[in-house]
């Protein structure tokens, strides 16, 4: 079985662990039996509770956000999504369709190409030896701000990949900028810029699993690390399910809006008022899916907690103040499970 090492960037401590390529596994038809893909399956999938039908996360126009005469009403639908859901989707973003084309187009591109070749570039590990393994590939980057970019890890190849990186990274940062400022509007605080102006992309290619599909996990149960996430469902495959009431709601990929989830640096910010939500990936038994997250993080070396002008009314503080790079050092050499920084971030009641 082909191995690839993987370095992991500044985000992860640059732990080195092997893991299988997942997409050469799931592309040899021979051999895919559930025995070979015994470390991917998990016996309690089977007692899963998934809510179908019923439910949908919110949808936010960002168009109407921008737009003074109807500001005031998106507004306060943005606060009660993220209040009570923690993930909604986002339309009307102004992300120009041919950024978004080209990004799609490479990223396709990329990976289609041979093993050999995308092993050249970082690839963060599907998990931890030893654990049971997400059925995925992905590929890692820091994107922002620019001066902490490894160009290493950045594929060269196709070779219009990294403008599309680039554009696509940017115009991310624009729409959680103005996200944030709404958000931050509705909490009634000022917030830092440095709160949001880290940002990694996360790549991730969820081959089809006809043998199995229904007892592995594309990813695990786990709640992001960072302020806000923007994840796009760049092939509309559905698999994203985030945890609500304690059922498995699916999220309905939408051609036109991102999906935007509130991490767990925004539940410190915020002392709890807003909550990161947990979320896992399903695996399709046909259909290959494929995604890019972008974490929004503060700035490395800053430290977070409870925002003063949070805890004015004299509430307690529910979590500690922690360096940015401390939390991620714990997060990232840690199995993805649950709301790790949660546990770590809380003062215990
Ligand atoms: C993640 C994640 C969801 C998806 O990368 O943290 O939850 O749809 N991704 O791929
Ligand atoms: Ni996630």
């Amino acid at each position: 079985m082909e191995t690839k090492q993987v370095t992991e960037a500044k985000w992860s401590h640059g732990k080195t662990i092997p893991v299988k390529n997942v997409q050469a596994l799931a592309s040899n038809a021979v051999e895919l039996t559930e025995e070979a893909i015994k470390r991917y399956i998990r016996p309690a999938r089977t007692t899963d509770v998934v809510a179908h039908g019923g439910q949908s996360i919110p949808m936010i126009d960002l168009g109407m956000l921008l737009d003074p005469q109807t500001y005031r009403l998106e507004a306060a639908r943005l606060k009660s999504a993220c209040e009570e859901w923690g993930f909604f989707q986002v339309k009307n973003h102004g992300i120009p369709d041919t950024v978004l084309e080209n990004m799609r187009n490479n990223l396709e591109h990329f990976f289609k190409l041979p093993l050999d070749e995308k092993n050249k570039f970082g690839q963060l590990p599907g998990d931890l030896q030893g654990y049971v393994l997400d059925w995925c590939d992905r590929l890692y980057l820091v994107t922002q701000p620019p001066h902490d970019r490894e160009m290493r890890p950045w594929p060269s190849n196709p070779a219009t990949f990294r403008e599309s990186i680039e554009s696509y990274s940017s115009e991310l940062m624009r729409v959680t900028g103005s996200l944030m400022q709404i958000i931050a509007s509705n909490l009634g605080v000022d917030l830092d810029r440095d709160t949001y102006v880290s940002q990694a992309l996360r790549m991730t290619y969820y081959p089809a699993c006809p043998v199995a599909h229904d007892k592995v996990l594309g990813i695990s149960p786990h709640s992001d690390i960072s302020i806000l996430t923007l994840v796009w469902e760049l092939n509309l495959v559905e698999g994203l399910q985030i945890k609500r009431q304690n059922a498995w709601v699916p999220v309905k990929p939408h051609p036109k809006a991102l999906v935007v989830n509130v991490g767990d640096f925004l539940e410190i910010l915020t002392n709890g008022k807003y909550q990161s939500i947990e979320h896992r990936v399903t695996v399709n038994p046909n259909k290959e899916r494929m995604s890019i997250s972008a974490f929004h993080l503060p700035k490395y070396d800053m430290s977070v907690g409870p925002l003063s002008g949070i805890l004015a009314g004299g509430e307690p503080k529910k979590y500690k103040t922690l360096r940015v790079d401390e939390v991620a050092k714990v997060v990232f050499s840690s199995k993805l499970d649950g709301k790790k920084t949660k546990d770590y971030a809380m003062f215990s009641t």
